[in-house]
């Protein structure tokens, strides 16, 4: 499959173990991800929860311990160390939080874009030419002859994502880009991740802290412990859904191709309002290949389940209650589960998702 609607990237079960003096860390615990050719994709969760483990996987800056993942038609688990290396050098663009990384201080801005063309084997004819494209493309041309430490935070992402592209990668990995920056800058960043999205048909997954990060893309996977739970989906353009009264849109959102990898809609029903979320967001539970789903602890501890439950088929959808006796609610998480109270507003529900994810209030 190589058309614009399949999958570039599927994880499929990914494990990665660290070991740490004898002992040790489990930071991927089955992972199942797909995303599709040409989209933006966010990538939230807990300190520790996995992330950066995840995205040096898909950049082939680390090897997963067990499981699946295919970039482009290759196993990275197969790839011999010379084929890894080709990849990564080739194929994904990535940047850190911190420019230090990125970047080297010392070099001009136009140096640094300089260096992996000159590294990949490209004439300088050709460097020079790629290199004013990427930095008129980041708003650097003028800065070019300047050295990096004399860049702002915001200048030195820029440049960073120019030198990750300067391979002409399909995929861009960003962890943080957004971390040390201010948030008018952020926003600047994400615009420009947008842009070279539709306008290079790059295919991008920045993982983020920033609670921007929902406003700025398609799709926000949540990996919590490990494994991608939850995931809000920007809905479809409102003419689009109207226009197929007779075949409601499919439940698998954008870059749900992988087989068996569904995505459900939690709270809302038929007759619910449009969205519980965000006017424009639906908030999805991700069911692994196995059916298994991940229940937000504050779910489980709010209706006193613990490692037992029954599921009850009804007419709205599926019941799950504690072991033994009924729900013991208490104060009701979801305002649309207390009739008394007036409905939340949009942002409120979407601070509520952001802060159950990432344990982070957002801003
Ligand atoms: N190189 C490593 N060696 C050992 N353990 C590691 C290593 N990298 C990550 N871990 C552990 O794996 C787990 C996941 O870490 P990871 O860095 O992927 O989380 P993260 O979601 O990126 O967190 P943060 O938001 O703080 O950047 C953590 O328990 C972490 O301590
Ligand atoms: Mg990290």
């Amino acid at each position: 499959m190589t058309g614009p609607s399949s999958p570039l990237l599927i994880c499929d079960n990914l494990v990665k173990i660290y070991q740490v003096a004898g002992l040790e860390v489990v930071a991927l615990q089955g992972l199942d991800l797909s995303v599709t050719r040409g989209e933006i994709l966010g990538i939230v969760g807990a300190s520790g929860s996995g992330k950066s483990s995840l995205l040096n996987i898909l950049g082939g800056l680390d090897r997963p311990s067990a499981g699946q993942v295919v970039v482009d038609g290759q196993d990275l688990l197969k790839l011999s160390d010379a084929a890894l290396d080709r990849y990564r050098r080739r194929q994904v663009g990535f940047v850190w939080q911190q420019p230090a990384r990125n970047l080297l201080p010392y070099l001009s801005v136009e140096q640094n874009l300089d260096l992996p063309m000159a590294v990949a084997g490209l004439a300088s004819g050709e460097r020079r030419q790629r290199a004013r494209g990427l930095l008129e493309r980041v708003g650097l041309w003028e800065h070019r002859a300047h050295r990096v430490a004399q860049l702002s935070g915001g200048q030195q992402q820029r440049t960073a994502i120019a030198v990750a592209l300067a391979n002409r990668p399909q995929l861009l990995l960003a962890d943080e880009p957004t971390g040390e920056v201010d948030s008018a800058t952020a926003q600047g960043l994400f615009d420009l991740f947008r842009e070279l999205n539709r306008t290079a048909a790059l295919t991008i997954v920045v993982v983020s802290h920033d609670p921007q990060i929902t406003r700025q893309v398609d799709r926000v996977v949540a990996i919590r412990d490990g494994k991608t739970s939850s995931e809000l989906v920007r809905d479809a353009p409102a003419q689009a859904v109207h226009s197929s009264q007779e075949a409601p849109p499919s439940p698998v959102a954008p870059g749900g191709a992988l087989r068996g990898f569904l995505r459900r809609q939690v709270h809302s029903s038929q007759e619910a309002p449009p969205s519980p979320v965000a006017p424009d967001y639906h908030e999805y539970v991700v069911l692994d290949s196995a059916g298994r789903l991940q229940v937000p602890q504050e779910y489980l501890a709010q209706f006193g389940i613990g490692d037992r439950a029954t599921l009850e088929v009804t007419r709205e959808g599926i019941m799950i209650r504690p072991a033994a006796g009924r729900p013991v609610a208490t104060k009701p998480l979801l305002p649309e589960l207390a009739e008394e109270e007036p409905p939340a507003q949009p942002r409120g529900r979407l601070n509520r998702w952001w802060k159950a994810l990432t344990g982070r209030r957002s801003t």
